[in-house]
């Protein structure tokens, strides 16, 4: 199996190139926040729960998270690899699915985290707030929590891996084509695939 872990702060374009990444490498696509947005429109009591955390911009509990991650690996036993998009978000989600990964005898290949200024950052979730209809999108306020929650909380899980020298600063800024050229380079180097 191939893991990989894209990692980087609210808008740095997770969503955007674990598409183009998952066209092109067969992986399991695994978004919590994905996930977490299908419970609240299915209105589930998970689902309910989450939606107050969200809409402040802040995490939803780690058991939370580590459950709906724990349930899709077992349902996906078959897959070449699985791409983590938006999780693991805390220094404790981060050795539970070292733990979860180690059941299945499989681990983090690497850890690609995308670099982007927070001017810009901020740019592109003010624009994808025009069509998203995500409700941590429509305020300023909430958009700067979401910054501040990632650099509190999240940030710590670059340094965490960063100790098994997982992790690959990627140029997050360019077009969209620019981006996924310079993430599938790295990755093709970690599968020595690289000509
Ligand atoms: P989540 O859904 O994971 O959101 P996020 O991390 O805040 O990131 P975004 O989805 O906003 O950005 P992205 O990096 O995917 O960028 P995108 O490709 O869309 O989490 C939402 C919430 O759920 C959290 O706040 C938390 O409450 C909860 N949650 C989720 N996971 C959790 C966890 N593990 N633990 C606890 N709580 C959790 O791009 C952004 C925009 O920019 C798009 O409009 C895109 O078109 C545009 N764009 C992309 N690339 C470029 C480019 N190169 N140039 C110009 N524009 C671009
Ligand atoms: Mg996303």
């Amino acid at each position: 199996m191939f893991n990989i872990i894209l990692f980087g702060p609210p808008g740095c374009g997770k969503g955007t190139q674990s598409e183009k990444l998952i066209a092109h490498y067969g992986l399991k696509h695994l978004s919590t926040g994905d996930l977490l947005r299908k419970e609240m429109k299915d209105g589930t009591p998970l689902g309910l729960e989450a939606k107050s955390l969200i809409q402040k911009g802040q995490l939803v509990p780690d058991e939370v998270v580590v459950g709906m991650i724990s349930s899709a690996l077992e349902a996906n036993p078959d897959v070449p690899g699985f791409l983590f998009d938006g999780f693991p978000r805390t220094v404790a989600q981060a050795r539970a699915l070292d733990n979860l990964l180690d059941l299945k005898k499989t681990s983090i290949e690497v850890v690609l985290a995308l670099q982007v200024n927070e001017e810009e950052l901020i740019s592109r979730l003010i624009n994808r707030a025009q069509t998203s209809g995500r409700m941590d999108d429509a305020d300023p306020e909430i958009q700067r929590n979401r910054q501040q929650v990632y650099k509190n909380e999240t940030l710590p899980v670059a340094e965490y891996y960063a100790k098994f020298d997982k992790v690959e600063m990627i140029d997050g800024e360019g077009t969209i084509e620019e981006i996924f050229s310079r993430l599938q380079k790295s990755i093709d180097t970690k599968k020595g695939l690289a000509s």
